[in-house]
């Protein structure tokens, strides 16, 4: 049995079970496996890129495919590439489903735009490949649950990007909000104000850069002239594409929040916001949103900005359980406790920070993925349940956004015809929504 065989079969005897993403860690049987393992990285500009580079401080990681639809994306990445571990890519394409189709790939990044996720996702698992997946996994709820039955039914090991589910100072603060130590807790404040991101003054359509195939940039997308605006790193600000800051960085914030008080779904949503900040720039997703997610005896708010940097507790980003004795504040430096001070009755002692410690999460979530691979684990740290469930939730606070009501939701549908219409995105022929 060679080592691919090996993966495919340990796979089909493992890990099938249903998982609760807020209970369960990787854990298990480690079986040793010193053979290479060869990656494949679909969308390369950004985080791919970030990714593939983490893979590669993996001595037993070798990139054997890397494709972009723009050539100058390509031709860049492929040479950094060759540098890094000191042997040529074999294989650079223009067209991802060369890369699934290539025998000598083992596991797919997928570094492309939200809405390319699924279909890129789902043809990876369908040709036996293990996938790490860029967060948001998807780019509707329908697609995030068409992508868990992916990685279930083919057994493949999915782990997604989110990072920080490998962080282990989250985890340190998790643990001490679970101790009960904070009191009752009434609300959990999610925060994200991205000062850095400037506001995109609408352009004209053009023509798309030589050597970019932005027909297959759209892919599913609808059709539509090349605009720079809706393309590298500015498409997440458009609803074609992803989900605005909501999904973009609540995917890994509110994952936190559940993850702390052990809760899935809320008993309703309601959110408002809009483009308060810059009205007149050429973004469609709002640079001020607030979300309320009530559970019944507490309520988690998601709270973003754009062109602001001032959150809360002096920080731009974070997750603070707002508790009767005192509050904790976990973001990507630390994580502290300030006390409740009142009628100068101090409640609890105060914690100091604790700074993030560990190597970089980014780092510590591929080696999770590896060591999983290895030992035919699917429960990775951030496992495709796992994405899957925050992505939907997340999207849950588009949706209320997008409807101005107040949402119930039952985990399939919100019984509100104009709010299911945003189940499933559309998909622009030939491309289809994957049927599993
Ligand atoms: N985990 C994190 O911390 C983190 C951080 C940033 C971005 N992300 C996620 O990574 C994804 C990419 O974001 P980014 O900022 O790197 O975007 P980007 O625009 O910089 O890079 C995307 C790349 O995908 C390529 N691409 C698009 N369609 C393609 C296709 N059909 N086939 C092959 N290549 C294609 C583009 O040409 C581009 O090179 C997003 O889902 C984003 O949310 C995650």
């Amino acid at each position: 049995m060679n080592r691919r065989q090996f993966l495919g079969a340990a796979a089909s005897l493992g890990v099938g079970a249903a998982m609760n993403p807020y209970v369960s860690r990787a854990s298990g049987l480690k079986v040793g496996a010193n053979d290479k393992i060869h990656v494949g990285l679909i969308g390369a500009n950004g985080m791919g890129f970030s990714d593939l580079s983490a893979f590669l401080n993996n001595p037993e990681v070798e990139c054997t495919a890397i494709c972009d639809v723009d050539q100058n994306v390509l031709a860049r990445r492929a040479a950094e590439t060759e540098k890094i571990q000191g042997r040529k890519v074999a294989n650079l394409y223009a067209d991802w489903r060369h890369l699934i189709d290539n025998k000598n790939v083992d596991v797919v990044i997928v570094g492309t735009p939200d809405h390319w996720h699924c279909l890129q996702e789902v043809a990876a698992c369908q040709a036996g490949k293990d996938v790490y997946c860029e967060k948001p996994l998807g780019h509707s709820i329908e697609e995030c649950n068409v992508m868990v039955r992916a990685a279930q039914k083919y057994n493949r090991v999915v782990q997604v990007g989110q990072w920080q589910r490998s962080d282990p100072h989250w985890q340190d603060a998790v643990d001490f909000v679970r101790s009960g130590k904070l009191g009752k807790i009434r609300t959990v404040r999610v925060f994200s104000y991205q000062g850095w991101c400037p506001s995109i003054p609408v352009q004209p359509d053009c023509a798309a850069p030589e050597g970019v195939d932005y027909d297959m940039w759209l892919g599913p997308a609808a059709k539509r002239p090349f605009n720079p605006n809706r393309f590298h790193f500015t498409f997440r600000w458009f609803w074609d594409y992803a989900g605005g800051l909501m999904t973009d960085w609540g995917v890994h914030l509110l994952d936190y929040a559940l993850y702390g008080m052990d809760v899935t779904t809320p008993k309703s949503i309601m959110a408002t916001g809009g483009k308060y900040g810059y009205p007149d720039d050429a973004c469609e997703t709002p640079d001020l949103l607030q979300t309320i997610y009530d559970f019944g005896d507490f309520t988690v708010l998601w709270d973003h900005a754009i062109g602001i940097n001032d959150g809360a507790y002096g920080r731009t980003h974070g997750v603070a359980f707002v508790g009767e004795n005192g509050t904790l504040v976990v973001d990507r430096g630390g994580w502290e406790v300030i006390p409740e001070n009142v009628n100068g009755k101090q409640r609890m002692e105060a914690v100091p920070l604790h700074e993030a410690y560990g190597g970089g999460g980014l780092n510590l979530h591929v080696k999770n993925h590896l060591d999983c691979i290895k030992r035919r684990d699917r429960n990775c740290n951030a496992s495709i349940e796992i994405g899957s469930h925050i992505c939907k939730f997340s999207e849950l606070g588009n949706i209320a956004y997008k409807t101005g009501k107040r949402l119930s939701w039952d985990g399939t549908s919100f019984h509100d015809a104009e709010a299911d219409a945003y189940l499933c995105a559309p998909y622009r022929a030939p491309w289809e929504l994957p049927k599993i």
